[in-house]
């Protein structure tokens, strides 16, 4: 082109658009990359982003905010133009306005072009990383460090430590898509305004019924037949005295394809069995139904107390979390950490009354915060075995239990977290299994006699182990005979138990 034509603009003062100048131009490619970046991950939301809920924070957030800052440069760069136009002399060279005609400006452009393509490779290729990581469970269990620490730490240890936390936390389908994604964004604004419930509330209300969930992997149609049991524990005593109990789990007891019965029976297909939770945290269960789903006949069972009808929109139909409601983040008690480790060898019985000085010292009320617990710790236990020679493994050891089961700042452990697999200490089957539930016929849900979930093989100590019963033998309660009037769990709350 003709350097010597004089430029139409500085010649007759067509007056050119406002959007013509470098600041517009630079919003433009801004705004174009965030619209190519919108479109990708809405692209991908809708063909493989199926189970992740904080794509959306990135789709319909993250990119939309570039789009605007984008469109507002474009706008404020319009601005700018027509204020300087108007301040100066319209025949004055325009510094900012783009010009093909400039070979100065020419370079400026090439130079402006390349970099905007890179810009838009750069923005595609990172949202789509990004999207992958949100995925990950990497990001939902360390990202949110020290709002999920506890669940994290805890899913490492379980059977479950492969499977991805969106497996069992969104599932598969559009419906729930769109809810988590809904969840996920408020969960992530809570969590960086440090909003969130401290302990996280649960059971999680939006989990999926386990059909869309556990029964991918899991059904129950799947025959587990008996399965055998041991339960190492220590007495509180001087000695730390073990005492074990061996049983046999009934979880099937028919056979495969025979008539569905043992545990099991609750989620077998024959039967619906519901009910109702008067607690946040279905602790307490005043009402149940079951229904023969072949003949469509129905019991209820109801406790004493309990009159009327329950609300309908409260009736929950029973699932394998209703056992299983800790099958990735299991909370395990003092009591037990520390009985585990007694067995593993990580703390030994040598020392004198170490079952209960453990647990004591995992459970001193002064520790409030994560930092200090382990100086505490350390200083409980030496006060109480100066000079042991185990006294150093002691303390590491009891640390370690404490760091992977109690989490005070998220105020987050087994108090807070009952599992309901069992009954010795959370209610658990006896929620239901009580004696107290009757039916209009005077029917109870079974729970006095001690054989109709398991048989115990074995129990006590050395030898006494290695006899087995097949017939099951009467539980030997070591602490004394047991009153048919408490629960369990009225007794065992994990910390502390005979003092
Ligand atoms: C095998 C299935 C499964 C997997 C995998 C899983 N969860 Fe969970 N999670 C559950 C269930 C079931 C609950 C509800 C517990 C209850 O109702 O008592 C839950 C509860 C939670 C809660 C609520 C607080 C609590 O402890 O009850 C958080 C937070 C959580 N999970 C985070 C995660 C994170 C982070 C991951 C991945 C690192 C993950 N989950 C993996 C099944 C799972
Ligand atoms: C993606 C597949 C997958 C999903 C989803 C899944 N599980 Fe599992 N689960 C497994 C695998 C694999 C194992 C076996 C691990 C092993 O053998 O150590 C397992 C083991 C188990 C066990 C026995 C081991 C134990 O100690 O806990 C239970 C009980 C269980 N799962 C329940 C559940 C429940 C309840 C859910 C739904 C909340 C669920 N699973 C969801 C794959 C899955
Ligand atoms: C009424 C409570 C209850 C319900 C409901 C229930 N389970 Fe179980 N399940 C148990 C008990 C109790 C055991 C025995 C294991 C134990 O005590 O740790 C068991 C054992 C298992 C095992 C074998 C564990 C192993 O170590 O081999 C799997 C897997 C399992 N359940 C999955 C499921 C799935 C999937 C569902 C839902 C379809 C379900 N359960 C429903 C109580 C229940
Ligand atoms: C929500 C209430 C509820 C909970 C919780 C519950 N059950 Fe049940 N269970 C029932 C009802 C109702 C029946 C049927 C009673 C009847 O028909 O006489 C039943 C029946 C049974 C049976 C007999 C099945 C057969 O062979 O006929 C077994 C075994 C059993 N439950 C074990 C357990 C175990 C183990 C747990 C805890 C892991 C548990 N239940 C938790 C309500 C419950
Ligand atoms: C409704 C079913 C059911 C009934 C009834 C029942 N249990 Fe259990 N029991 C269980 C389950 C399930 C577990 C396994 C818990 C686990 O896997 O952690 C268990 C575990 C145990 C354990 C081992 C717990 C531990 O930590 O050492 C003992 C002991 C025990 N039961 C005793 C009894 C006695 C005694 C009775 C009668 C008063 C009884 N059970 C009635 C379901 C039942
Ligand atoms: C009246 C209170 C009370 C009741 C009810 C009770 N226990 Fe115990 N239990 C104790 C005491 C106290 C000890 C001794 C604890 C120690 O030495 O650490 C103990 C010890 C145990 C132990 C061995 C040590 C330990 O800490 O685990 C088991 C197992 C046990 N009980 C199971 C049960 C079961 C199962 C039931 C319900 C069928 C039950 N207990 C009901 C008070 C009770």
């Amino acid at each position: 082109m003709a350097e010597s034509t004089p430029r139409p603009a500085a010649a007759a003062p067509v007056r050119r658009s406002s959007f013509n100048n470098w600041i517009s131009a630079s919003g433009a490619v801004l705004a174009v990359g965030a619209l190519f970046s919108f479109a990708l991950l809405v692209w991908m939301d809708f063909t493989q982003g199926d189970k992740n809920p904080y794509l959306g924070i990135l789709t319909y957030i993250v990119a939309p905010l570039f789009l605007s800052a984008g469109l507002v440069t474009v706008f404020a760069g319009a601005w700018l133009q027509r204020r300087y136009a108007l301040q100066h002399a319209a025949a004055q060279p325009d510094r900012w306005q783009l010009d093909f005609g400039n070979p100065r400006q020419r370079r400026y452009l090439t130079i402006f072009g390349v970099g905007a393509a890179v810009f838009l490779m750069l923005s595609a290729f990172g949202s789509y990383q990004t999207y992958h990581y949100s995925e990950s469970t990497q990001f939902c269990g360390q990202v949110c460090h020290s709002a999920m620490n506890a669940e994290f730490v805890t899913y490492q240890r379980g059977a479950h430590a492969r499977v991805d936390c969106v497996a069992c936390h969104i599932g598969s389908g559009a419906e729930y898509f769109i809810k988590a994604k809904v969840n996920g964004t408020h969960q992530l604004i809570a969590y960086l305004a440090n909003n969130y419930n401290r302990p996280i509330a649960t059971p999680v209300k939006n989990l999926r019924p386990a059909q869309d969930t556990c029964e991918k992997c899991h059904w129950p149609g799947k025959f587990h037949g008996n399965l055998d049991l041991t339960f190492d524990h220590y007495l509180s005593d001087k000695k730390n005295t073990p005492y074990s109990v061996r049983l046999l789990m009934r979880v099937n007891s028919g056979t495969p394809g025979g008539p569905p019965g043992g545990i099991h029976w609750h989620v077998n297909p024959d039967r619906k069995v519901e009910y109702y939770p008067a607690d946040e945290k279905r602790q307490d269960i005043p009402w149940m139904r079951v229904t023969n789903t072949k003949d469509g006949t129905a019991q209820v069972f109801r406790t004493a107390e309990f009159k009327g009808e329950p609300p309908a929109n409260l009736i929950r139909v029973m699932d394998c979390m209703d056992c299983h409601n800790r099958p990735a983040h299991s909370f395990p008690t003092a009591n037990e950490s520390v009985e585990r480790a007694l067995t593993s060898g990580a703390l030994s019985p040598k020392l004198p009354n170490l079952k209960r000085v453990a647990v004591q010292a995992m459970l001193q009320p002064e520790i409030t915060d994560d930092a200090s617990a382990p100086q505490k710790i350390a200083d409980f236990l030496r006060a109480k075995y100066p000079g042991a020679p185990e006294l150093a493994a002691t303390i590491a050891a009891v640390q370690q239990l404490y760091a992977t089961s109690i989490f005070p700042e998220r105020k987050a452990d087994w108090r807070v977290y009952p599992n309901n697999l069992g009954h010795k200490d959370w209610p658990g089957c006896f929620r239901c299994h009580d004696e107290k539930h009757q039916s209009a016929l005077g029917q109870s849900v079974r729970a006095s006699d001690c054989n109709s979930c398991h048989t115990i093989i074995a129990q006590g100590v050395g030898a006494a182990l290695g006899e087995l019963s097949s017939r099951g033998l009467e539980f030997r309660h070591p602490a004394g005979d047991l009153d048919p009037d408490l629960s369990c769990a009225d007794c065992h709350n994990g910390g502390v138990q005979g003092k």
